[in-house]
């Protein structure tokens, strides 16, 4: 059977299943996992996120309690399918909770979204353009800015510059105060309606009489976002981390920890895993909230690589006076209104939990929940290795996927006590218990 189809969107939910298992044989299973998984009350909400839904894909929420951060407690949601994630952020959070806490500082919420064109005439003709374009292009998209004004947000700045590398190829830059959205709806709105006009603008202009009019390539915000960096850190005395140091002395726990921490400042392949470690927990929080991951990261990396070299994005200090410094600095354009984030019922209930944040304080939360995980996978790997925890807590996944019964688990739990978790030696055990 042919397996392309034409005009699936226009199938109903029933019909896309039964052409998907006729077309691809797919087993019994297949319809009834789909019913299963949908859900009894809000299967229609779900279904309007997104196109062709079938049923829904489940992620475990989970809460990291203890978190302290810039003096207020939180338990912080957490949306991950990794074992050891939510574990790794709340051990983190605990110890800190009592050192202080996590200080996170956010430099702003202005994002930029760009107007693409082609022009083959000279800068200087275009210099005269900016306070007027700028008046008349507001004035033309303010049925859509009214709002955001009134929240203290809007457009605040334009400027049109050449892209270096591509000779003809210009940009209007236009600057956006978001307020407590992420603004892309927003901003891509905002954008797409200042084409006509900044035709317009263009046709009036002196630019015009000398060369042809410009050519609009597209309208699009960035999701580049360094002017919505979040700094966060966590410090103490050397001496007080004898509670995460596994036995070693706390100077010799600190002097490898920097250690690890420098390798991810210079070596890209050793960056990247660190970077992960980092998101591990970041992602989970912007997951939790209903907010765009993809987004983040991508500006995340793009940061990661800002001066040419793709590095880690958090660092440790040791200074003379014996005092240990763990710091982390990432773009994160996160909203706390508009998109799901109120729309999806699990997300509202994550920003609930958290006390109804502002975008500035789930920025703050999210790298808290970051810095987190990336402390306490530094700390693993240069004490016990990361594999002793991880496969603690990833031994129930490997019984469920063995199929075993809450006897066998029982039994599994005892014995795996002390004792090295691998995915054969689970095997092996179950095997052995089921011969018996
Ligand atoms: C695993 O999800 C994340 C780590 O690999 C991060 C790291 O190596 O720093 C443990």
């Amino acid at each position: 059977m042919d397996q392309r189809i034409k005009g699936f969107s226009r199938l109903t939910r029933e019909e896309k299943i039964e052409w998907l298992r006729k077309s691809y044989h797919l087993p019994p299973h297949f319809r009834h996992r789909l019913e299963r998984y949908r859900h009894k009350e809000d299967q229609a909400l779900f279904d309007d996120f997104s196109e062709n839904t079938l049923s829904n894909f489940y992620l475990p929420f989970g809460v990291a309690p203890n978190f302290l951060i810039n003096g207020k407690s939180y338990a912080v949601p957490m949306v991950t399918e990794e074992s050891s994630v939510v574990a790794a952020a709340a051990r983190a959070a605990s110890f800190w909770a009592q050192h202080g806490g996590f200080t996170a500082t956010v430099s702003g919420t202005v994002k930029v979204g760009h107007l693409w064109f082609n022009w083959q005439g000279p800068a200087s003709l275009l210099s005269p353009f900016p306070g007027e374009l700028e008046n008349q292009l507001k004035q033309a998209v303010k049925p859509l800015t009214a709002n955001m004004e009134k929240r203290g947000g809007g457009i605040t700045g334009m400027e049109i510059l050449p892209s270096p590398e591509l000779c003809g190829t210009w940009q209007l830059k236009v600057s956006f105060e978001t307020i407590d959205s992420m603004g892309a709806n927003f901003i891509n709105s905002c954008l797409e309606e200042m084409k006509a006009p900044f035709m317009e603008f263009f046709r009036s202009s002196e630019a015009h009489k000398k060369h042809a009019p410009p050519g609009i390539i597209m309208a699009i915000l960035s999701n580049y976002t360094p002017r919505c960096l979040v700094t966060c850190s966590v410090e103490c005395p050397i001496d007080e981390l004898s509670p995460v140091a596994a036995g070693l002395p706390p100077d010799t726990f600190a002097q490898r920890f920097k250690m690890a921490t420098d390798i991810a400042l210079n070596e890209t392949s050793r960056a990247v895993t660190h970077n992960k470690g980092i998101l591990n927990g970041t992602d989970a929080v912007v997951i939790a909230t209903g907010n765009d991951f993809r987004a983040v990261e991508a500006a995340t990396h793009a940061f990661a690589a800002r001066l040419g070299q793709y590095r880690s994005l958090s660092a440790c200090k040791l200074s003379s006076d014996r005092i240990f410094k763990f710091e982390l600095t990432l773009p994160l354009a996160l909203g706390t209104v508009g998109g799901l984030t109120n729309l999806h019922p699990m997300a509202a209930l994550a920003l609930e939990l958290l006390g109804h944040p502002s975008a500035k304080e789930l920025m703050g939360i999210a790298a808290a929940a970051g810095l987190a995980c990336n402390f306490s996978a530094i700390t693993s790997l240069v004490t016990t290795g990361i594999q002793k925890g991880h496969m603690k807590l990833h031994l129930t996944n490997l019984l469920n996927a063995l199929g075993a019964t809450d006897d066998e688990k029982t039994a599994a739990l005892k014995y795996f006590q002390g004792k090295t978790v691998s995915a054969n030696a689970v095997r092996l055990f179950i095997n052995n218990t089921r011969s018996l």
